[in-house]
């Protein structure tokens, strides 16, 4: 089974299932222009993060980890009339891209996206009494993974869901001995549930257009 047949079957599933969505393929394209990495969420994960939300029932939701928005507008729509998502990220650039993209969607009434490390943020929004967040979304640089999860678990309430992407890594997770920064950071998170007494969690393994990865899901207590 390789990657070509994963990325086919993500094609057939959204085929299948999703109606056409002019608005987040625009939002692909100007990524795509600005120069942004191709490390969004794809539409099936994208659209997984979009249910849980709505699953949830979602009214205030905390990304770590903007990019270009795609994600961020995923979850937007999940949205009630008066929800909101605030969106953490560190890049200028990115943050300009995504600003952009988030007219393009017609979600910018429902973001606010906050520039700068997102420590500093976390700490501003903790500061401001922003939470308590029904739903985070931790997907930036993976060696803050335990710093994030710390974060989210002051700006949540029993009941928040908390998911960390790229927990997986093509397998490598399993690579206890490793330097890789990411992987170290991929442990740090399951570490991280399993030793807060207010988390439980589980880590689904995906396939599909980004190759070989996963989420990690927990819901606080
Ligand atoms: N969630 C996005 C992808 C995020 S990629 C999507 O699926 O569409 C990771 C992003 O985290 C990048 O844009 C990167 O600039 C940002 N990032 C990296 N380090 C960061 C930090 N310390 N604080 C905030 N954002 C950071
Ligand atoms: C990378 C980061 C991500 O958040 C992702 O989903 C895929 C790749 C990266 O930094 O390479
Ligand atoms: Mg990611």
């Amino acid at each position: 089974m390789s990657r070509k047949t994963w990325a086919a079957v993500d094609d057939y599933i959204v085929d299948a299932l999703f109606e056409a969505d002019p608005a987040l393929d625009a939002v692909l394209a100007a990524n795509r222009d600005e120069g942004l990495p191709p490390i969004d969420v794809s539409p099936a994960q994208g659209k997984l993060l979009s249910l849980l939300a709505r699953i949830r029932g979602a009214k205030k939701i905390l990304e770590i980890g903007t990019l270009g928005g795609y994600s961020t507008i995923w979850m937007a729509r999940a949205l009630p009339m008066d929800g909101k998502i605030v969106t953490l990220e560190l890049d200028p650039h990115h943050a300009k891209v995504a600003r952009s993209n988030f007219g393009r969607a017609g979600v910018s009434n429902q973001v606010e996206l906050r520039v700068g490390p997102a420590l500093e943020s976390l700490a501003a929004l903790s500061a401001g009494n922003a939470g308590p967040f029904d739903l985070i979304f931790i997907d930036a640089d993976k060696p803050n993974n335990p710093n994030y999860l710390s974060w989210a678990t002051r700006l949540s309430r029993p009941g928040t869901v908390i998911i960390c992407d790229n927990v997986i890594r093509d397998g490598a997770v399993i690579d206890g001995g490793g330097h890789d920064a990411n992987v170290v950071g991929a442990r740090a998170a399951f570490s991280f549930i399993r030793g807060d007494k207010r988390l439980d969690g589980t880590a689904i393994q995906t396939v599909g257009a980004k190759g070989y990865d996963g989420f990690a899901i927990a819901i606080v207590s």
